[in-house]
């Protein structure tokens, strides 16, 4: 592909100019945006790119793991992994309120991310994974609420670097076009939008993690059986959500009585609006009943039938 060939040629050559050998830093998401521009800048700068990547424990069955493979082995770039599950879960027990739980986790992210950086003395750059529907549409309230959490948008206010935003005037079909120029693994160019605050708001109520752990694997079943079935690039997003409902259901001679899993499947070119995903009946089949055998503490699977409006995507 010579447009995103020339692209990244060009891209890299400015980069190389405007940073010299001074440092950039880098909050890593593992979503497809910040992936790509680390990727790209990494070409340009080498080590001079360190990358922040704050494991919050929120995040799908071994997520934390793979960005550590891709990008800290793979790509040898530049990595500091932070496990902050511990601090994240402390802050949040008790908390039952959606909007509540975001911004503590927005709030916790940025303290744990200045506190590592701070740790690396001089930084002179902050690099950011911005995309031009970004551009266009910050300031409109929810692009704004979302970008807030997800890209660490504003972060750090009261720290003083310039921004590099090498990706500003792409869309994210070219951004995942660049990512594949670079030979970046499918599961990331491709990845499904994943909300910042994570299994946080697909944990209804207050979060535990023996309901983490419910949402995880049953989240890792479903994404096992879509890829399986081909469906990966057809659905926009598919996740599984504990609506923390427990009801009554029959194991052998005995009674059971354990958790409901919602499974959400979704159509959409923009997230903005969706239609609830056809997946075919003997896949959803296959899916609930490898989640009813395989996760400890659950005897009912659900399908969400609704679109947004009036639904939203996620169930928090
Ligand atoms: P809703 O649930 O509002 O979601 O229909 C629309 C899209 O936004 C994602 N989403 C979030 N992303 N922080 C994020 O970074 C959030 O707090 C958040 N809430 C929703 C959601 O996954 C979907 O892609």
């Amino acid at each position: 592909n010579w447009t995103m060939h020339n692209f990244v040629q060009k891209t890299v050559k400015e980069i190389k100019e405007r940073v010299g050998d001074k440092k950039v830093l880098c909050a890593l998401s593992g979503g497809v945006d910040s992936s790509v521009a680390a990727v790209l800048v990494h070409k340009a700068i080498g080590d001079n790119l360190t990358c922040i990547f704050v494991d919050h424990g929120l995040l799908r069955k071994n997520e934390g793991d793979q960005v550590e493979e891709v990008f800290g082995e793979k790509f040898n770039m530049n990595l500091i992994r932070i496990n902050a599950g511990e601090r994240f879960l402390t802050k949040l027990n008790g908390v039952t309120d959606p909007e509540t739980k975001r911004k503590i986790i927005g709030k916790e992210f940025i303290r744990v991310f200045e506190e590592e950086a701070k740790k690396l003395g001089e930084i002179d750059y902050l690099l950011q994974g911005t995309i031009y529907p970004d551009v266009i549409e910050s300031g409109t309230d929810e692009a704004a609420v979302i970008k807030s959490h997800h890209n660490v948008g504003g972060l750090p206010e009261d720290m003083d670097f310039d921004l590099i935003e090498p990706l500003r005037q792409l869309f994210k079909d070219e951004v995942r076009r660049v990512g594949e120029e670079m030979d970046m693994p499918r599961e990331v160019v491709w990845r499904q939008p994943f909300p910042g605050p994570g299994l946080a708001i697909r944990v209804l109520g207050e979060i535990t993690e023996e309901k983490l752990q419910i949402v995880r694997e049953s989240d890792a079943i479903l994404r096992e059986e879509i890829k399986k079935a081909g469906l990966e690039r057809e659905i926009w997003q598919y996740f599984t959500a504990l609506p923390n409902m427990k009801s009554v259901g029959v194991m052998g001679d005995e009674r059971t009585y354990s958790h409901t899993v919602g499974i959400r499947a979704v159509t959409s070119t923009d997230g903005m609006t969706s239609d609830w995903a056809r997946i075919p009946y003997d896949i959803l089949e296959k899916i609930s009943n490898r989640i009813v055998n395989e996760v400890d503490n659950v005897n009912r699977i659900v399908y969400d039938i609704t679109s947004k409006p009036p639904s939203t995507i996620e169930w928090e």
